[in-house]
C-alpha cells in the first residue's frame, strides 16, 4: 500500500511523510503522538485498519481490514484557533474533491463532518487541535479521514447497518482514492485561508442540513429548528420556530429522514 501510495503521488510535496501501518488503534491519536513530537506538515498515517478508530463526539468509527481508507494528516496553521474553526468543513470538501476524482460517486456532508450519499453516511472527519499556552497559536492540527471503501450492508455492525453506505468500489482502487485524498488535503491546505470563502461555498453547495428541519443535541437538551445556512467559520445558522435565531458551533444535529431519524 505504501509504495503505491508513493509512486502515485511522486513529486508531490508530502510524497515522502507517509506511515503505513496494516494494524493500529487509531491513525489520529497515533498522528498526534507524531505532531507532539515535531513531525512536519504534510506528514500523512493510513491504516489497513484501526481496532480504535475515533469519531466525534466521543464515538467509534468502524474500520474493519481492507474495507476502508483510515488516514490522518498533520497540518500546522500558524493562527489563531478560532481562525481555523472552518478546517473540518474545508477537509470534508477535500475528500468529497478526492473521492469525486477517483470514483463515479458525487458525496455531499451533513454539517459538520459527516460524508454522505443519499440518506446514508459514508465517512467522516475527525479535526483534533493543540493550541500553545504561550502564544495561544495552534501547534499542530491532525485532520483525520475516514471513508467506507468496498462494505456490503452486511459488512457493518448490526447498529449502524441501516444508516451507513460505502463507494462499493474494490480493494485494488483504494491507493488511487488515498492519493487523491492526500493531493486535495494538501490543494485544500493551500486555500484554506487564501480563498476560505471559496471553500465555505463549496462547503455549503455540498451541505445537505440546509434547508432542513432539525433536531440539536446539546448535553440532555434538545431543540428543533430549521437550518438556514453556514458561515464563514462553518457555524450553522438556524432559525427556531418563535424565529429566534442562532449559530451552532458544537452539539449533534440530526436531519429528518436521515440516518433513520423521524
Ligand atoms: C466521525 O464520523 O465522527 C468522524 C470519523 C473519523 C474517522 C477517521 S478514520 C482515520 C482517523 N482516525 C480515527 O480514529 N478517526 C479518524
Amino acid at each position: 500500500m505504501l509504495a503505491q501510495l508513493q509512486a502515485l503521488l511522486r513529486g508531490h510535496p508530502w510524497a515522502d511523510n507517509s506511515q503505513y501501518f496494516d494494524s493500529i488503534d487509531s491513525t489520529n491519536s497515533y498522528a498526534k503522538k507524531l505532531a507532539a513530537d515535531g513531525a512536519a506538515e504534510g506528514t500523512v498515517i493510513i491504516a489497513g485498519r484501526q481496532t480504535g478508530g475515533r469519531g466525534r463526539l466521543g464515538r467509534s468509527f468502524s474500520s474493519p481490514a481492507g474495507m476502508g481508507i483510515y488516514m490522518s494528516v498533520i497540518l500546522r496553521p500558524h493562527c489563531l484557533p478560532e481562525e481555523v474553526m472552518h478546517l473540518t468543513c474545508a477537509a470534508g470538501v477535500a475528500a468529497c474533491w478526492a473521492i469525486e476524482s477517483a470514483t463515479d460517486s458525487c458525496p455531499r456532508i451533513k454539517w459538520t463532518n459527516d460524508l454522505v450519499l443519499g440518506k446514508r453516511k459514508l465517512g467522516g472527519i475527525l479535526t483534533e487541535i493543540s493550541v500553545n499556552p504561550h502564544t495561544r497559536t495552534v501547534d499542530w492540527a491532525v485532520v483525520g479521514i475516514g471513508i467506507n471503501c468496498c462494505q456490503q450492508p452486511q459488512d457493518f455492525p448490526a447498529d449502524i447497518r441501516g444508516m451507513a453506505c460505502s463507494l462499493g468500489i474494490d480493494q485494488p482502487s483504494i491507493p488511487l482514492l488515498a492519493a487523491a485524498l492526500v493531493t486535495e488535503i494538501c490543494r485544500m491546505r493551500d486555500m484554506l485561508f487564501r480563498n476560505q470563502a471559496e471553500l465555505m461555498k463549496e462547503f455549503s453547495q455540498r451541505c445537505v442540513t440546509i434547508g432542513q428541519e432539525i433536531s440539536i443535541l446539546r448535553g440532555d437538551e434538545v431543540s428543533h429548528a430549521t437550518a438556514v445556512s453556514v458561515e464563514l467559520d462553518g457555524g450553522l445558522q438556524v432559525v427556531y420556530p418563535d424565529g429566534r435565531t442562532e449559530t451552532i458551533t458544537s452539539g449533534e444535529v440530526s436531519i429528518r429522514g436521515m440516518y433513520g431519524y423521524l
